[in-house]
């Protein structure tokens, strides 16, 4: 078998609208690194379900993250876009992975911790052990990258432990030690009510993220009622970065604008946040407005976009199937 040396897997869960973490920490990086790698993008229906999700609402966001990568630029016709469902062999290997992960490596997982709460006893089992099944979406393609925002470090550096204890424990090197990507300015955005939380699908407050979805109208109102604090704008990184509201609105600026945090430091050094403001609310509505507008005219092509999920399907179980087959040989199943 042909082991890549320049291959990309990443998933985005069909969950609810995706916003502008979701954006920034992962969709734009897969667009800039499409032409470098090999690139696997999936949206990770399995994993959505770890959380009741209605029937119909899944099937509707599944296409929706779909048209997101499309409307975000990543190229239908040299990546493969797939539904993680629709690709048993994800599932087949998480089994296999969930009894090589020690019970240790998952009882460390903050995201657990963060999501399960004080109702521990009372979550899924799967939103437990669901960082066995990212592993195995990840190395079923022999990924050797994985670009990803900050907040799924600790699920790749678990995903790197079972891939080396499943060559050790089998003593072979079928799988590669995925690196993650963690690139751009914007590695984590935050909340925008509060520059401490990270910007996410399950805050209550619509106001605490900016949604793919938002119309121009809605980014600008969100961005000027942003929390931020009394004193005019940093003019260093350092002092920056003991200010989280107004550090997380700069790095929101240079990640939409490429250019480094410092820069943008720079140029606002002093500055009031009212200016400072309509010039972000205008460049991020200016930037997500033709995603937005793109997604919208996907959606209303379901047949195009169940094509592009069908052939992605079958160049997804091409390279997955015989990667299962070699797993099943190594763990000594007997071949089908
Ligand atoms: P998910 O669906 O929560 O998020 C999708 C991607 O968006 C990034 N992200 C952020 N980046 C910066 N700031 C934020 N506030 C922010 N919120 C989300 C995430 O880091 C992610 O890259 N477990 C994954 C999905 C997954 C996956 C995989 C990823 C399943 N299998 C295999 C990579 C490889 C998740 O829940 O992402």
């Amino acid at each position: 078998m042909d082991k890549p040396n320049k291959r990309i897997l990443s998933g985005v869960q069909p969950s609810g609208d995706l916003h502008l973490g979701n954006y920034l920490g992962a969709i734009k990086n897969f667009v800039s690194l499409q032409d470098e790698y090999e690139c696997f993008f999936c949206v990770v229906d399995l994993h959505a379900i770890t959380v009741w999700q209605d029937p119909a609402t899944l099937a509707q966001k599944t296409r929706e993250v779909t048209a997101a990568f499309i409307a975000s630029g990543i190229d239908s016709k040299k990546n493969t876009l797939f539904v993680q469902s629709q690709v048993p062999q994800h599932s087949q290997l998480a089994w296999a992975f969930s009894c090589i992960a020690r019970m240790g490596w998952l009882n460390r997982m903050t995201q657990f911790k963060d999501k399960a709460g004080k109702n521990s006893e009372n979550v899924s089992v799967g939103l437990y052990s669901y960082p066995t099944l990212m592993a195995a979406d990840i190395l079923i393609y022999l990924a050797t990258h994985v670009p990803v925002g900050e907040d799924q470090k600790q699920h790749l550096e678990l995903t790197r432990d079972i891939a080396q204890k499943f060559n050790n424990d089998f003593k072979n090197d079928l799988f590669p030690i995925p690196e993650p990507l963690i690139l751009g300015e914007a590695k984590r955005v935050m909340s925008l009510r509060d520059g401490t939380k990270k910007m996410s699908k399950s805050d209550p407050s619509d106001y605490s993220r900016i949604m793919l979805s938002d119309t121009q109208d809605e980014i600008i109102q969100k961005i000027k009622k942003a929390k931020t604090d009394p004193l005019p704008l940093p003019d260093n990184l350092v002092a920056a970065k003991s200010r989280p509201e107004a550090l997380n609105l700069l790095t929101l600026y240079a990640a939409l604008s490429d250019a480094d945090t410092e820069t943008v430091i720079r140029n606002y050094a002093g500055k009031h946040f009212s200016q400072f403001k309509k010039d972000l609310g205008d460049l991020a509505s200016s930037k997500l407005a033709p995603i937005s507008l793109e997604i919208n005219k996907l959606m209303n092509d379901k047949d195009f976009l169940d094509s592009i999920i069908n052939t992605g399907k079958e160049k997804a179980i091409s390279v997955a199937e015989p990667v299962l087959k070699q797993v099943y040989e190594i763990i000594g199943f007997l071949s089908r």
